[in-house]
């Protein structure tokens, strides 16, 4: 390492000491073909996703970046007055949802989860991942409603549980509109279900965010958008997180 980047790794500035970090980092890994963020991209040291982060505490979840994108998707849809309940298919210890009503932060307008709790249903050919990367089994990541219950209701009150397998409840949401609709279950069969569902009752600008749109790991929700958004006006925009976003013409 040159003289130069040895003094920047010490340097009292915290700017330049991360991208001097990271240099090492980004060299190291890109001899193995991976990446990590710049050091200057915003979010990554931003206070306000740091406490965040702090506030949520240990249960697992969705990473940084897929938090950050949907704390921005709730600030922008709260920005843009789009009319309408949110929803989410798919919590599991409720991270995402943590950070969606976090940029939300709209006490008055009802969130609709919807989770089996007894994780994944059983996938179809449809799911198998052609890459040999590890294939979804029945029962996978079971979180109890009750863990999840006391992880949101000690932030938020506007919750509204409905445990059982998609679609079976949605008819009890039947007569609502929405301005996001999250979903991440990862198989073919759900995704496409919560498609059906949410599409036509989503208000124009409102948002259907896939968090599984880009995994090598969820063939099936890749295809089940694909498929659905074939023959309809809007687009389907991936994101390098892995999450793809559509807006309701
Ligand atoms: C990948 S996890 C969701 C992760 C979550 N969004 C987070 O922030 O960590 C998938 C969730 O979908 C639920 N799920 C999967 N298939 C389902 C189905 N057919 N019906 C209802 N829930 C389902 C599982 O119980 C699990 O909690």
């Amino acid at each position: 390492m040159g003289l130069k980047n040895v003094l920047k790794r010490f340097s009292r500035n915290e700017l330049t000491r991360r991208k001097a970090q990271n240099k090492r980092f980004e060299r190291m890994l890109r001899r193995h073909d991976l990446h990590i963020y710049k050091s200057h991209i915003n979010w990554t040291f931003s206070p306000e996703m740091k406490a965040l982060h702090d506030q949520w505490g240990k249960p697992p979840g969705v990473p940084a970046d897929r938090c950050f994108f949907l704390y921005s998707t709730g600030r922008l849809i709260r920005e843009r007055h789009v009319a309408g309940d949110t929803a989410e298919c798919g919590v599991r210890f409720g991270k995402s949802t943590f950070f969606l009503l976090k940029g939300l932060d709209d006490p008055a307008r009802p969130h609709h989860i919807f989770d089996s709790f007894e994780g994944l249903s059983e996938g179809g050919t449809l799911d198998k991942a052609a890459t040999g990367l590890k294939s979804w089994q029945k029962g996978d990541i079971s979180v109890s409603e009750a863990t999840t219950r006391a992880n949101l209701e000690r932030f938020f009150s506007n919750c509204r549980f409905y445990k059982g397998w998609i679609p079976d409840r949605f008819p009890e949401v039947a007569d609502r509109t929405f301005a996001i609709a999250h979903i991440d279950v990862d198989l073919y069969e759900p995704t496409m279900a919560s498609l059906e569902f949410f599409y036509p009752r989503m208000s124009r600008g409102g948002v259907i965010v896939c968090d599984d749109y880009g995994f090598a790991t969820c063939p099936g929700a890749t295809r089940a958008f694909d498929e659905f958004f074939a023959s309809r006006s809007e687009a389907i925009l991936p994101i390098p997180s892995g999450q793809c976003i559509v807006w309701k013409d």
